[in-house]
């Protein structure tokens, strides 16, 4: 892509293209959160206008400072004595404090900016500082250095607002996903104390299995999403439990057929359960499918190899193994070579083979150790 030396020299266009590179990147990359997004834009604005430097703050309201988030061309000495900086304090602190633009096409005469000494040497002679805020809320700024004491043309100056305008919405929306996400999480959690009110065996049951999930997606080295999925959300898997009385699920032998019928019904319940934050979080479809079998004889959909989501399959060992694990009132706790035996009989009908041997690789390596303890429980895998 073609550099822009001279202001004078700007073409609309130009502007317009690192608009769209930094527009789609955001599109593309919008899941890993606003700092690759910034390093990425900062770079990109500092090559094709031909800048020095450039560095972007947030404000960080617990100590009152623009933090220097991220920083490209200059050097560790300028971004430790420039961390952070006060409301009003330099030119970074007074375009937040303002929320006003603000362009110096002369440094040395500045008599707002900080450090002018520390400027020269990084070869620092002009500037421009622009405010990251919406309507409703200031979050830092973005300042671009040039090596030369330069003029910035009309086309620069409506470029910078337009791209302070979109680096302001990016970071709002994504504000707005962080705080949606806590909510999900608070929604969770509420439905996980239900859970404990209604046996506090089915809590610790959920939690091991939830445990037992994250090692073998871990080892699976599945994508850090759908590991966060197992983190936030992992516990929920036996959320439609909560409509089965204590009298079946504690039940001290054999389920008669209409007792498990009514087990049968959990994972649709807990479907139902969930389903207000469904769409917002895709993967937590491990809900509904936990019991359907790889062989296709599951329930409730009755899914068949892939067609089973990979966290549901992963649960579905998962909740196998712990219940292996404990003790039940009609039966001991299966020793590791029996679970092992299980596990490899199964294989390909109840359970996802590829899941089966990195489960007994964890085994094998000890590190599904903190699970294998005489139990005392009364939960069954149902
Ligand atoms: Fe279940």
């Amino acid at each position: 892509m073609q550099k822009i030396n001279k202001g004078l020299d700007l073409h609309s266009s130009e502007l317009l293209l690192v608009l769209d590179n930094i527009s789609e990147y955001a599109i593309q990359k919008s899941r890993k959160g606003y700092i690759p997004l910034f390093n990425f834009a900062l770079k990109e604005i500092i090559h094709l206008m031909d800048a020095k430097a450039g560095n972007i703050r947030l404000f960080d309201t617990s100590i009152k400072k623009l933090l220097l988030l991220t920083s490209y061309g200059t050097s560790r000495k300028y971004r430790k004595m420039k961390s952070a900086i006060g409301v009003g304090e330099s030119i970074a602190g007074y375009v937040f404090k303002t929320g006003k633009i603000y362009f110096s096409e002369n440094l040395k005469t500045n008599h707002l900016y900080a450090f002018p000494e520390l400027a020269l040497k990084e070869n620092i002679n002009s500037l421009v500082c622009i405010p990251l805020l919406t309507r409703e809320k200031k979050f830092g700024v973005l300042s671009i250095y040039y090596p030369e004491q330069r003029k910035f043309i009309k086309e620069e100056m409506n470029f910078f607002s337009i791209l302070g305008t979109f680096l302001s919405t990016f970071l709002s929306y994504q504000t707005a996903q962080y705080q949606l996400h806590q909510i999900y999480i608070n929604i969770a959690t509420i439905l996980i104390n239900i859970l404990e009110e209604k046996d506090k065996y089915m809590k610790s049951h959920s939690e091991r299995v939830k445990k037992i999930a994250l090692k073998i997606a871990i080892k699976m080295k599945l994508p850090k999403d759908k590991i966060q999925i197992i983190l936030d959300f992992g516990i929920l898997h036996d959320i439609g439990k909560f409509n089965i009385d204590n009298s079946i699920l504690n039940k001290p032998g054999p389920l008669n057929r209409d007792e498990w019928e009514i087990i049968k019904k959990h994972p649709l319940d807990g479907a139902r359960i969930i389903s207000p934050i469904e769409e917002y979080i895709k993967d937590i479809s491990f809900v509904k499918y936990h019991h359907e079998k790889i062989n296709g004889n599951g329930y409730p959909a009755k899914l068949k190899g892939a067609q089973i989501p990979v966290l549901a399959r992963i649960f579905t060992v998962a909740d196998a193994f712990e219940a292996m694990i404990s003790d039940r009132p009609y039966r001991k706790a299966l020793s590791p070579e029996q679970i092992k035996k299980e596990l490899i009989k199964n294989a390909g009908k109840q359970f996802d083979e590829t899941i089966v041997n990195i489960t007994l690789d964890l085994m094998n390596s000890e590190e599904l150790n903190e699970f294998i303890q005489p139990l005392t429980g009364s939960m069954r895998n149902n």
